[in-house]
């Protein structure tokens, strides 16, 4: 006798997605916010604490610098990229698959990668080997990435018009190819010209630029023209003029490589206003925000990340004119990852995650505030000392510098927390509220 098998009804294959999805985006998530506090924000601290003591930017190692540097941008706010990038697979694809393989390896290529520069960098053991593998490693886990998305996408949304903020995503995910590509082979120059595992300080500058403005930038412009509009309950975003300054943000770039300062901070000035401008970031909601689970601060903190963008680039300007001693440069570089960077991923994050790593509910709205609220108060501290002590104008400023990196540390720390302890609740809906015995013990789903 011939046996058929029962085919799965097709909602049972969307919620077996739907859970391997979620076990990755939770996996790339967690990784990312290990690589935020350990080598990224600890050893941050540890740098200021240096440089405060010795009174002096250059006493500090470039390879520690940079360190940091990577295991922040790439290792915590890349993490989170990959991660929500695999997610919105399952969102946007009509067929009822999931590129499990391919995501795991590449989660654990990225993993070894962003662990065995930041090695590297701090210890100079075996640098020479473990650089150019860590900048392979994080180029094949992007390369692999990229191809799941591709093949992905081309299957499910091929046939319709590309949204505005589908193009920003997508221009930021090119961009991110494209660092990752310059990084491989900036390695391998670097392990055959230099003595130290670090890349020469002007090129190290513009590689971050890339990062910063060619990915990160365009990546929350592109969630902001989806969400904001949803959960700040803004005006709709004009999507002609947030591509106009995307395809500016791109020129200046072009700019920073060919060393016109100048020009590029004017344009980076004038391209930050338009997307405010065109994401009406500061104008009156038309609707009420949606604060389900979140802090009602929330809309306003999705507005003050806009102004360090702004402060930024106004002192990205001055650097170019003034600086001497990597102080308004530092500034500049400070406001725009925790200013907007970190504080846009702090609120945007706090208020999706939870429902993307498994239908989860924020554990606390209060922790949130605190998080925030410590993040632009050392942010702010940092940003206005840094100029006055690294310039030598105000003695006093070296004292108080390391206070603004135990604050940002304490937010950082808040964040990180709350994040976890909610990934380790079970599920909103299978969460079990027990109702005390004196009104009965009864156990209900909510
Ligand atoms: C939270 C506390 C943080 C502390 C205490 C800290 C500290 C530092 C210090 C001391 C430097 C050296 C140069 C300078 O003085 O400006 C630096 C550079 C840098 N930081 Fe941070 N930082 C923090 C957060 C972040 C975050 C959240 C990001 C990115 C999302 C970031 C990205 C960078 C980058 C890209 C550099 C330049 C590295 C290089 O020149 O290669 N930092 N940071």
């Amino acid at each position: 006798m011939a046996f058929q098998s029962i085919p799965r009804p097709p909602h049972a294959d969307r919620i077996a997605i739907e859970k391997q999805s979620q076990r990755l985006v939770t996996a790339f998530i967690a990784i990312g916010m290990i690589f935020m506090l350990l080598p990224g924000t600890f050893l941050g601290v540890w740098n200021l604490i240096g440089i405060s003591r010795r009174h002096t930017l250059e006493s500090l190692s470039s390879a520690w610098l940079q360190a940091h540097g990577q295991a922040q941008l790439y290792g915590w706010v890349g993490s989170f990229i990959l991660g929500i990038g695999f997610y919105s697979l399952t969102k946007m694809q009509s067929t009822l698959t999931f590129p499990s393989r391919s995501a795991w390896t590449s989660w654990i290529m990225w993993t070894l990668g962003i662990t065995l520069r930041w090695i590297a960098g701090v210890t100079s053991w075996h640098w020479k080997i473990l650089m150019p593998l860590s900048g392979f490693f994080e180029f094949a886990a992007f390369v692999l990435f990229y191809r799941s998305v591709r093949r992905h996408r081309s299957m499910s949304i091929h046939e319709r018009p590309r949204e505005p903020w589908m193009i920003l995503v997508l221009g930021g995910s090119i961009a991110f190819l494209l660092a990752l590509t310059v990084n491989l082979t900036a390695v391998i120059y670097t392990v055959t010209r230099s003595d130290v595992p670090a890349f020469p300080h002007v090129f190290d500058q513009q590689l971050i630029m890339l990062m910063v403005w060619g990915v990160l930038v365009p990546t929350i412009w592109g969630f902001n023209a989806r969400w904001l509009q949803v959960f700040g309950g803004l005006k709709k975003p004009d999507t002609n003029q947030l591509l106009c300054a995307y395809g500016l943000s791109v020129l200046a770039l072009a700019l920073v490589f060919l060393q016109w300062w100048t020009a590029c901070g004017v344009l980076l000035l004038f391209v930050a206003f338009l997307a405010i401008e065109a994401l009406h970031v500061w104008e009156p909601r038309v609707q009420p925000a949606k604060l389900q689970g979140v802090h009602p601060s929330f809309p306003y903190f999705l507005r003050i990340p806009y102004i360090w963008l702004v402060v930024s680039c106004v002192l990205n300007m001055l650097a170019v004119r003034f600086d001497q001693s990597g102080g308004i440069w530092g500034a500049s570089r400070h406001a725009i990852t925790v200013g907007f960077i970190a504080g846009m991923v702090f609120v945007i994050g706090q208020r999706l995650l939870p429902a993307f790593c498994g239908m989860r509910t924020l554990w606390s709205p209060k922790l949130m505030l605190w998080s925030l609220l410590l993040l632009h108060l050392g942010c702010a501290f940092r940003v206005t000392l840094e100029p006055l002590a690294y310039g030598n104008s105000w003695q006093f400023a070296w004292k108080l510098l390391p206070c603004s990196a135990v604050v940002e540390l304490a937010a950082v720390t808040l964040f990180a927390g709350n994040i976890f302890a909610t990934l380790i609740q079970p599920p909103a809906h299978l969460r079990v509220a027990t109702i005390p015995a004196t009104r009965g013990a009864t156990s209900i789903k909510c």
